[in-house]
């Protein structure tokens, strides 16, 4: 598939390791030049040395997206070095774990000023530099959690990642007629090392079951269709999100599907059994 992506300027924000990095490495191979943030320095530096490793330009930022000034000067520093920015990849993110009747308000911010205050002061950023290059693409990692609910117990992250959707529709509205494109994608659970670092024995293996693609999501999953996103094959793109959920979302809950599908079959052979007598 040819992406046009060869020599567009992307930045990816917390792209030191995870799903981030997946997404880094993607747009790369694609021919763009990446800048790799993350608040992580160090993890940023080791992304970017695998970006240049396949032949692309890439530069390093430690930047807290949190922060309007930090996000400010970094897209001033990109703008300055290699000339602005064509795509824009708001994938950083922080999880929680607390029931709502246990979190103290600091706890609901947290999560909310990485979430979406990140995603707004980054786009904010990009808009300028965009609208002069005569279009761009943005594209939000959300997360099955803002359409449905997650698995861990997380309120404030799930009314995060729904408040990203709201936000992508309206920015999409404003940017379309300067060519700059607004998506999202909504990953279900991405095996990433921190993932499997923390998963109990089996949990992950119990969790197929339930998706109806039986596996679950590698970040390189992720990277695809934010690759597609970002590309001319999505021109007409814009203001939507792409669920990347093995069909996850398609259960109404509490079906054990083996079970069903057995009986109806054995149904099936009873009642042919009965016709053939
Ligand atoms: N892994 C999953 O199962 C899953 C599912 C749905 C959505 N997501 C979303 O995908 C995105 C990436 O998740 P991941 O699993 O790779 O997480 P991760 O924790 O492995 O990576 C997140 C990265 O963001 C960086 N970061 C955190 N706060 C930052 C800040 N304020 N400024 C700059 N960088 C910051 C971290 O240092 C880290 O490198 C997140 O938005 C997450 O909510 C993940």
């Amino acid at each position: 598939m040819e992406t046009g992506l060869q020599g567009k300027i992307a930045l990816v924000t917390g792209s030191g390791r995870g799903i981030g990095k997946a997404i880094a490495l993607a747009l790369a191979a694609e021919g763009a030049d990446v800048v790799i943030n993350d608040v992580n320095l160090a993890d940023a530096e080791g992304t970017a040395q695998e970006v240049r490793a396949i032949g692309r330009r890439s530069m390093a930022i430690r930047a807290d997206v949190t922060s309007e000034t930090q996000v400010k000067e970094m897209v001033e520093q990109v703008t300055r070095e290699w000339g602005g920015v064509d795509i824009l990849v708001n994938n950083a993110g922080v999880a929680s774990v607390l029931m709502v009747e246990d979190m103290e308000k600091a706890e609901w911010d947290r999560v909310f000023d990485v979430i979406v205050g990140g995603t707004f002061n980054c786009s904010k950023a990009v808009i300028g530099t965009m609208k002069k290059r005569g279009g761009g693409k943005i594209v939000n990692i959300g997360s099955i959690a803002g359409i449905r609910t997650t698995q861990f117990a997380a309120a404030n992250y799930a009314a995060a990642k729904a408040a990203v959707l709201g936000f992508t529709r309206q920015l999409a509205y404003e940017l379309g007629p300067y060519k700059i494109n607004v998506n999202a994608v909504n990953p279900f659970t991405t095996v990433t090392p921190l993932l499997l670092a923390i998963s109990p024995p089996g949990m992950l293996e119990k969790l197929k079951d339930r998706i109806p693609l039986r596996d679950l999501n590698k970040p390189e999953d992720i990277a695809d269709a934010v690759v597609f996103l970002c590309s001319e094959r999505a021109r007409m793109i814009t203001g939507t999100s792409i669920n990347v959920d093995g069909g996850v979302t398609l259960e109404v809950g509490g079906v054990d599907w083996d079970a069903y599908v057995a009986r109806r079959k054995q149904a099936l052979k009873e009642r042919t059994r009965s016709q053939d007598r």
